[in-house]
């Protein structure tokens, strides 16, 4: 406008400066008021629980299988037989045979493919964050949990089947879906729980309840209990199946040097766990600010970023009581490994699934 050129400079730098003013103004109503998350404070564990791990680097040691093949395998099971099995990003369930050829299995519409698990009738269970849980066999993809209790599974994560046909498997979170786990780690508050499916009658019932983020799922050798991963937690629950504490819960490990993402049985009777964000100072300040919080959730910056999981990579073997952790493994620089999030063990190798990579890790257990 005309009138406008002939402002004064001083009264422009005026009209500047109440602009930029303005904008911080909405800024800080956009982070308090419409933020996506409602964040508490995170509780670290102690320092000491970090420096009893010592870095060994072995991770950097792995065999690439399928490099090239597999977007971001998230978890891996092996048969008896000895195939291996993978969901991946694009949404492939993907196997390996034992003549070392990769089969493109079956395809889902999905890109929420995660946790996986054989039961003993052969057929492969797949958690799918977008469609609930799924049964996967030469027929095809079935289905068998998206709902429960009048709302759509938002983030199945990890299944295990008991020797009774049971499925019990976690639901990460009930508020965000995949898309947005950041958020509900940000907000670290107990939105996840675990449930479990019963074939026969084909209901679906809960079994824990506000559990932080419930991720990975296992079964003890006899079965006498099953442990849950709470990744925001720092920790994995015990709860009883059988005995005189049946239907009890406890804690089976605390102050885990990072956050718990897929646990397995080992063949010896102890259980394997890939840790994800190991305790940062960035993220100490992170999860100490509920105004931090707030911003990082509004800016959409990199999840990745804002975690640190594309630097390293680290797994535990940890004791069949929970009392101790036996061996780790870890690549501090995230090199070849990062991001690992599932742990299998299976005739002296490791295999390593993870949302970074474009293979499976296989680590020789005999040679390290
Ligand atoms: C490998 O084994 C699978 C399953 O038995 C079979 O379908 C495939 O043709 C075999 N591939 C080769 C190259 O032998
Ligand atoms: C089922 O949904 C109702 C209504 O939203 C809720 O009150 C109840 O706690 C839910 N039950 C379970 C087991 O989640």
């Amino acid at each position: 406008m005309d009138s406008d050129q002939a402002v004064a400079p001083r009264n422009h730098w005026k009209t500047c400066s109440s602009f930029v003013i303005g904008c911080l103004v909405a800024v800080s109503l956009q982070v308090i008021f419409f933020s996506p998350i409602s964040p508490e404070v995170l509780e670290f564990p102690p320092d000491s629980s970090v420096l009893l791990l010592q870095s060994n680097s072995k991770l950097q040691e792995v065999i690439k299988l399928g490099e090239g093949l597999l977007d971001k395998p998230e978890d891996v099971a092996i048969d008896e037989d000895g195939v291996l099995y993978t969901a991946t990003r694009d949404g492939w369930i993907k196997r390996l045979h034992k003549n070392g050829t990769w089969e493109n299995w079956w395809h889902v519409e999905s890109e929420g493919l995660l946790g996986l698990t054989v039961t003993r009738a052969g057929d492969v269970i797949v958690c799918d964050a977008e469609n609930g849980l799924l049964k996967v066999n030469e027929e095809g993809v079935k289905v068998l949990v998206s709902h429960f209790n009048g709302s759509k599974l938002r983030l199945a994560d990890d299944v295990i089947e008991s020797s009774d046909g049971t499925l019990y498997f976690s639901d990460a979170s009930t508020k965000f879906g995949l898309r947005d786990w950041h958020l509900d780690m940000l907000e670290a508050k107990p939105h996840g729980r675990l449930l479990k499916y019963d074939p026969g009658s084909e209901e679906t019932s809960i079994v824990l309840d506000k559990l932080a983020f419930a991720n990975g799922v296992a079964l003890s050798a006899d079965q006498d209990f099953l442990v849950v991963c709470e990744t925001l937690k720092f920790r994995c629950l015990k709860y009883w199946l059988k005995g005189d504490f049946k239907g009890e819960t406890e804690i089976f490990i605390d102050n885990l040097p990072g956050t718990p993402d897929n646990i397995n049985l080992a063949p010896d009777g102890s259980f394997w766990i890939a840790l994800l964000q190991l305790v940062s100072p960035r993220l100490k300040f992170i999860h100490g600010s509920r105004v931090v919080k707030r911003v990082i959730a509004s800016l959409q910056v990199s999840k990745l970023w804002v975690f640190g999981l594309h630097k390293k990579a680290t797994v535990v073997n940890v004791a069949s009581n929970g009392k101790q952790i036996k061996r780790s493994f870890d690549d501090p620089t995230g090199k070849v490994m990062a991001f690992v999030t599932s742990v299998l063990e299976f005739e002296d190798h490791l295999y390593l699934g993870s949302l970074q990579t474009n293979f499976i890790g296989k680590l020789p257990l005999n040679s390290v």
